[in-house]
């Protein structure tokens, strides 16, 4: 198991990024600005991430996603541990997520903490409704951490 960052033709890992963010305009808005690691198991791609600057201090992790084949075995953490690492000591990381037990759970499981909400953000942003463990997703929850 390896983390790479990954600076050139990052669209070629999309069908890793629609499994945390299925509309890829959206994905869009952030791919080239952000910075992506992901996580090799052999030479296969197991997991994604994309961390943006939001402002002075401010860090977003946009887009964590791991194959439903690896899940629950530690990568997502191992991701998440590479950006604190990398950040450590630079302002805040935040992640917003759909209000489900299996994202907030993960978040939580990591160390970060609710910090606000976008009341109705995936009504007005995306174009279908967001289905997520069979709830129609609304509000944008936001948690955060201390780099
Ligand atoms: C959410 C996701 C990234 C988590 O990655 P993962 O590799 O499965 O999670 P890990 O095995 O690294 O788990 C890390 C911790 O989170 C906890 N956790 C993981 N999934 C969880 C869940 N569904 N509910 C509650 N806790 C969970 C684990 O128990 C673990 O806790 P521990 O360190 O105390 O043992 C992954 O499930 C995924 O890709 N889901 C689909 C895409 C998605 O929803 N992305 C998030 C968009 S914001």
């Amino acid at each position: 198991m390896k983390i790479r960052e990954i600076t050139k033709n990052k669209e070629r890992f999309l069908p890793l990024l629609l499994l945390g963010d299925e509309q890829e305009s959206m994905i869009r808005r952030y791919l080239e600005r952000g910075s992506m690691a992901v996580l090799f198991h052999g030479e296969r791609a197991a997991a994604v991430s994309v961390v943006t600057k939001e402002g002075d201090g401010l860090w977003e992790l946009k887009n964590i996603a791991v194959l439903p084949c690896c899940q629950k075995k530690g990568y997502g953490k191992k991701l998440l541990e590479f950006w604190l690492e990398r950040l450590k000591g630079q302002g805040v990381l935040q992640a917003g997520t759909g209000e489900v037990p299996s994202t907030t759970g993960f978040y939580t499981a990591c160390g970060f903490q609710f910090s606000h909400r976008i009341p109705d953000f995936f009504v007005y942003h995306y174009d279908h409704p967001i289905m997520e463990d069979g709830k129609l997703l609304k509000d944008m929850v936001y948690f955060s951490r201390k780099l």
